[in-house]
């Protein structure tokens, strides 16, 4: 519940007024014989429903960022300044640092859920789709009944896209991109609020892809999490994000809005990213803003359009 008065409300940002996770100055390095400062000093909020971009080339630091927060990074890791707090839907907040194993294994699936990079391997091959979606309930939800655990399976599978009949099925008889949807409906299983999506769609065809992404915003939509997508490909988090964090050797070095970042990027790394994908340097910049409603972009290429037209027409 936020306790902004309506005035505040008209000024303050949606994230702010209304955060879900707020990361303050987090650090952390890979000690060794060289020690890397993979993730320097990193401050940001995700308010609550947002779908927050991280971009950045490989080895920026995105993964460690994300792992860093929900505490699952191993040694020789360690977290040298910071703190990422979540805030619960239901008014309280809690500092991830401060929880023990217990606790955090609780915390992960059941308020904040992670789909990894090539999570759609990590399915247990011998295991049927049913015995592995019904495994999350067993453990976090020991109450349910037999017959509504395998009910609310199927529906967590068409919830995703995918028929309840694939239950039966093991991993090897799905293609890649129904395996990586039922990782995500695993990450949904218990209503998170927060949904961190590292890299989920890199190695799926981009037709595939382009299917999931579309899901994940129209189940944002209906479900009200916030996501934390992590992508190297720009153009993609564009299409998605209200927000987009720019990462580069560890630290963000813009952080805008995703139609601000597009037309008006302030950090010259930020434009040599943007200026590294032809597809939204060529002359229409042809990607389609799907997900969030903001139409802002096809209004900016519609004028861009229309300028060329009359350019067209006039003499040299
Ligand atoms: N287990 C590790 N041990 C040592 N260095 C690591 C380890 N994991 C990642 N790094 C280093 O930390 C930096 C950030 O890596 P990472 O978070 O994986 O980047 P990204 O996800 O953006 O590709 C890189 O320089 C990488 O080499
Ligand atoms: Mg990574």
């Amino acid at each position: 519940m936020s306790t902004a008065t309506p005035e505040a409300e008209a000024t303050t940002p949606r994230h702010l007024a209304d955060p879900v996770i707020t990361i303050d100055d987090f650090s952390v390095d890979y000690a060794g014989q060289v020690t890397t400062h993979a993730v320097k000093n990193v401050s940001l909020t995700l308010g609550r429903g947002e779908i927050l971009g991280l971009a950045g080339e490989s080895g920026c630091g995105k993964s460690t960022l994300a792992y860093g927060i929900t505490r699952l990074l191993k040694p020789p890791a360690l977290i040298t300044s910071g703190s990422a707090t979540f805030h619960s839907r239901e008014g309280w907040s809690a500092d991830l640092s401060t929880l023990s194993g217990d606790e955090l294994r609780q915390f992960r699936w059941d308020k904040i859920s992670m789909v990894f990079q090539g999570a759609m391997n990590s399915l247990n091959p011998v295991i049927s789709i049913q015995a592995q979606l019904e495994d999350v309930f067993t453990t976090h939800r020991p109450e349910l009944s037999r017959a509504e655990r395998v009910q609310k399976c199927g529906d967590l599978l068409e919830r995703v896209g995918v028929d309840r009949s694939r239950l039966k099925s093991f991993p090897h008889e799905l293609s890649g991109g129904m395996r990586q949807r039922v990782m995500i409906a695993m990450a949904m299983a218990l209503d998170p609020q927060v949904m961190i999506m590292d890299e989920p769609t890199t190695a799926l065809d981009v037709v595939v892809q382009r299917e999931i992404l579309d899901e994940i915003t129209r189940l944002r939509a209906e479900l009200g999490f916030a996501v934390i997508f992590i992508t190297h490909d720009l153009p993609l988090l564009l299409e998605i994000s209200d927000r987009i964090a720019v990462m580069k050797a560890g630290e963000i070095v813009e952080l805008n809005d995703a139609y601000e970042l597009y037309t008006n990027p302030r950090n010259d790394y930020t434009k040599r990213l943007l200026a590294s994908f032809p597809s939204l340097t060529g002359e229409r910049g042809d990607f389609i803003r799907t997900g969030v409603a903001d139409d802002r972009l096809e209004e900016t290429k519609q004028a861009d359009a229309d300028e060329d037209a009359a350019n067209e027409g006039a003499p040299a």
